[in-house]
């Protein structure tokens, strides 16, 4: 038996688009027995225990396992799992990410540790379609993840702990590919440069632990001004968010959830973006939580 544990990311951070990912302190738990034959399931909604009698096609770690297996063409073992999930779905925190790199690294353990890092990395990216939640779920802290022909490489930075992190979480489900299809495939100049500059002074002021400039590294115009429109009060909840002091708001990942950073009154930023989009007639709740610079444990 042995667990595989996993924090949520959130992707992006305003004027990264595809590329910045940093790892929170919000956990998916993955428990693995090995059984005589086939897959059973008990997930764990935030403590809430259910048995769920999922058709295991529609499991995505053990849609995932399935594919380690075939790669390597090995014969499956019997999977008993039990998940305790933590990271909401479809709200831009990476919970599909968890799942695959779960799938993986759990086959990884029942194949004897035959796979490296960027095996592990690779396939990820393969299965889930992007890097910038794979590499920070894995190795924890800020990442910049870059594609160099279709491989994953990365540079990590260590986080600061103490910055908090106010995720609001609305009641609204969005997934990654629809809110891809709503952007554009080509971009202004001007726009491409605005992004550059302030994705480097993004990872200026995180190297530097200065976090003066973080409202105008988060700025973007590549794919937050589009999605904005899926979230109604979206534009209200960053300005607001400014307002009562956040240093750096973003969406996170493609939506729906929104992260604000802050040195102080982080209470008071959850309570009033929870306020703006039910305003708005969208429900949410706020976490409070921190920067991960762990990533993955295999206990
Ligand atoms: N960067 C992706 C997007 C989401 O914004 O569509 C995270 O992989």
């Amino acid at each position: 038996m042995f667990k595989i544990k996993i924090p949520a990311t959130t992707a992006n951070l305003g004027s990264g688009f595809d590329c910045f990912g940093l790892a929170i302190k919000i956990y998916n738990t993955f428990k693995f027995e090995e059984t005589a034959d086939g897959f059973e399931c008990v997930m764990n909604f935030r403590n809430k225990k259910e048995y769920i009698n999922i058709n295991e096609n529609e499991n995505l770690v053990y849609t995932t396992v399935k594919k380690v297996f075939d790669q390597y063409g090995k014969r499956l073992p019997g999977i008993h799992l039990e998940e305790d999930i933590s990271i909401p779905f479809s709200r831009g925190l990476g919970s599909s990410a968890s799942a695959v790199l779960a799938g993986i690294l759990a086959s990884n353990i029942f194949l004897g540790d035959i796979m490296k890092e960027e095996d592990i990395l690779n396939l990820a990216f393969k299965i889930e379609g992007h890097g910038d939640n794979i590499v920070p779920a894995l190795k924890g802290g800020f990442n910049i993840t870059v594609l160099e022909d279709n491989r994953i490489i990365y540079k990590k930075l260590e986080v600061d702990e103490n910055l908090k992190i106010v995720v609001l979480v609305p009641k609204m489900e969005i997934r990654t590919k629809d809110s891809r299809k709503i952007l554009p495939s080509e971009v202004k100049m001007e726009d491409a440069v605005f992004n550059i500059a302030r994705a480097s002074l993004l990872t200026a002021c995180f190297t530097t632990k200065d976090y003066k400039y973080f409202p105008i590294a988060f700025q973007d115009k590549l794919h937050q001004n589009y999605r904005a429109k899926l979230i109604p009060g979206f534009d209200k909840v960053i300005i607001n968010a400014y307002k009562n002091g956040a240093l750096g708001v973003a969406l996170s990942g493609s939506g729906s959830s929104i992260i604000a950073f802050c040195e102080k009154n982080e209470k008071y930023v959850g309570e009033e973006m929870v306020k703006t989009l039910s305003s708005y007639g969208l429900e949410s709740e706020y976490l409070i939580t921190f920067a991960d610079n762990q990533g993955t444990l295999i206990i």
